[in-house]
């Protein structure tokens, strides 16, 4: 059998996640500070040949067949074009999560050079709370990014939406009509505590069920099979689409979780919530050989917890934000 990336509860990890820098251009309330967070130094962050060559050990050794570029805003990272050609030589699904604002100018060019799928992240389609939420105005700038993946050939575009109580539930009907007229497939997230201001409650949680009803009441759905990912997928009665539904605290996917994760400054972590990290920049900077290196890592998922507390008292946050984690 060819080598795993296999944990003790038998997990097989397939899926990568890159964080390429942990800039952005935002300033989520939920995610950065107003001032925004100290930012790596440029020394620190990982080459694109840093980042290549990790993910290449992955793909080749262990089947990883899935790679999501993530950020902070990976478009913020300069050249992004060219990393997407260097791992879409790697022949996995390619993906990427991004805040939508340079998409206008990107779409394209990212296309071009490989990558199939986006995912963009907007939280409200009112322009006043949208700015709220990321103390940017920029609502019409993602909406434009939006058309412009679309333009650009990625199929499906997926819209991130996490929902928060008493700051956007009232917007889950909105954004089922956006889905069904734009084309575009919405994704509901439930509110994780990952924030950097320490402000998540649980009370701030919108859980599934919750969200289904809303969506049903908007427009009827019905349930496709489950597959690993973590969204729970919904289709139209009427035909117009698909919705989902991302239960990453009520309804924890732990038990199918195939994912990894690589931060920009080359940090491996074997879950979103990990509190350790093992330490990849080190190696490839020391010189390590592809033996050592693949070692580490999967020595790294071996030791994978069985899934997050966030329910329970010994829930311990991790020191890093979702922009520095990497979403
Ligand atoms: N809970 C849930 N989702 C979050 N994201 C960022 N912070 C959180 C959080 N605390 C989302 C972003 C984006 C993706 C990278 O993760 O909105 O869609
Ligand atoms: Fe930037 Fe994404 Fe964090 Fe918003 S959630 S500040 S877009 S990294």
């Amino acid at each position: 059998m060819a080598e795993q990336l296999v944990d003790s509860f038998g997990r097989v990890h397939r899926d990568l996640r890159i964080s390429v820098t942990d800039r952005c251009n935002f300033r989520c309330t939920y995610c950065m500070p107003a001032e925004g967070l100290e930012w790596l130094p440029r020394d620190e962050i990982l080459t694109f040949e840093e980042i290549t060559r990790v993910a290449r050990i992955m793909v080749e050794r262990y089947g990883v067949n899935g790679i999501r570029l993530t950020g902070g805003e990976p478009t913020v990272r300069a050249n992004l074009p060219t990393l997407v050609e260097m791992l879409a030589g790697l022949g996995t699904d390619l993906a990427m999560t991004t805040n939508g604002v340079s998409l206008p100018l990107l779409a394209a060019d990212l296309r071009a050079a490989g990558l199939r799928r986006v995912n963009v992240s907007c939280d409200s389609l009112r322009p006043e709370r949208f700015e709220e939420l990321t103390r940017r105005d920029g609502l019409a700038r993602v909406l434009d990014g939006i058309d412009a993946a679309r333009d650009a050939g990625f199929d499906p575009v997926k819209v991130n939406c996490v929902v928060m109580r008493g700051v956007n539930d009232d917007e889950i009907a909105d954004f089922v009509e956006f889905g069904r007229t734009k084309g575009v497939e919405v994704r509901f997230i439930e509110f994780m505590p990952l924030d950097a201001d320490g402000i998540w409650t649980n009370n701030l949680v919108v859980g599934v069920n919750e969200i289904l009803a809303r969506v049903n009441e908007a427009s009827p759905v019905e349930p496709v099979e489950r597959t690993s990912a973590p969204a729970s997928r919904y289709r139209f009665a009427d035909g117009s689409g698909h919705v989902g539904i991302v239960a990453s605290v009520s309804d924890s996917f732990c038990s199918t979780c195939d994912r990894v994760r690589l931060t920009a400054d080359g940090q491996f972590r074997n879950c979103l919530f990990a509190v350790t990290e093992t330490d990849v920049r080190a190696l490839l900077r020391a010189g390590a050989d592809d033996d050592e290196i693949a070692a580490a890592l999967e020595a790294s998922v071996a030791s994978k917890w069985a899934g997050h507390q966030i329910n329970r008292v010994n829930f311990i946050k991790p020191r890093r934000s979702m922009s520095q984690i990497g979403g």
